[in-house]
């Protein structure tokens, strides 16, 4: 598409001046891994102690966000693309506006989560690697998907893509969710303190 007639207008408020309102820095935390891992379980929670710690943050998760703004993508490549690519830019939102976003997709694609921690500034995203093995997914199999046989499904015939530098990497078989959650507060209280 030509956007060649689109000018960026520029605001008059500044991060400084969401930090100062908010009393934190905006951050995007990233949960990856495949479904059935716990990303969404731990999300949960994270979202629960900042709230209850008094800061501003909102989670933004797969299954919910599929059926409402994405409610028109499947589970193709180029669909998953567009799924995260969509979400990569809300994330940045919430973050330019000052929030935690808590996101929680599977984002098999190294490419994509790539993208999304380019949408922010240096410093303002955390990619959490929910790290639950295939075996333990399809066993646990919360959802039952594991167990039909859903065509291009990760793990299964759709391909996931490891991180390779995540700032965390959450092993749910040794820990419980509270304690990894706790794992991902003390990172993201470190990352939000104001200067
Ligand atoms: S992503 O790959 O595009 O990031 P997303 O996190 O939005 O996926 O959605 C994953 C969720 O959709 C899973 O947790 C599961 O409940 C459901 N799902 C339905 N079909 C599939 C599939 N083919 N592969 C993986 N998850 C699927």
């Amino acid at each position: 598409m030509n956007n060649n007639n689109i000018v960026w207008h520029p605001n008059k408020v500044t991060e400084a001046d969401r930090q100062k309102v908010l009393g934190q820095k905006g951050l995007v935390v990233w949960f990856t891994g495949l479904s059935g891992s716990g990303k969404s379980t731990i999300a949960v929670e994270v979202e629960k102690m900042l709230i209850d710690a008094g800061h501003a943050a909102y989670l933004l998760d797969g299954d919910n966000i599929r059926h409402g703004i994405n409610s028109d993508l499947g589970f193709s490549d180029e669909e998953r693309n567009e799924n995260i690519r969509r979400i990569g830019e809300i994330a940045a939102l919430f973050a330019d506006a000052g929030m935690i976003a808590l996101v929680s997709f599977i984002s098999p694609f190294r490419k994509m989560r790539e993208f999304a921690r380019g949408r922010v500034r240096e410093g303002g995203f955390i990619e959490v690697y929910v790290s639950t093995d295939f075996e333990t997914c399809a066993q646990r199999d919360p959802k039952g998907l594991y167990k039909k046989n859903i065509k291009n499904f990760t793990g299964k015939d759709s391909l996931y893509e490891e991180p390779l530098r995540a700032e965390l990497v959450l092993d749910t078989k040794d820990s419980t969710p509270i304690a990894c959650a706790k794992q991902v507060y003390d990172m993201v209280a470190q990352f939000i303190c104001c200067s």
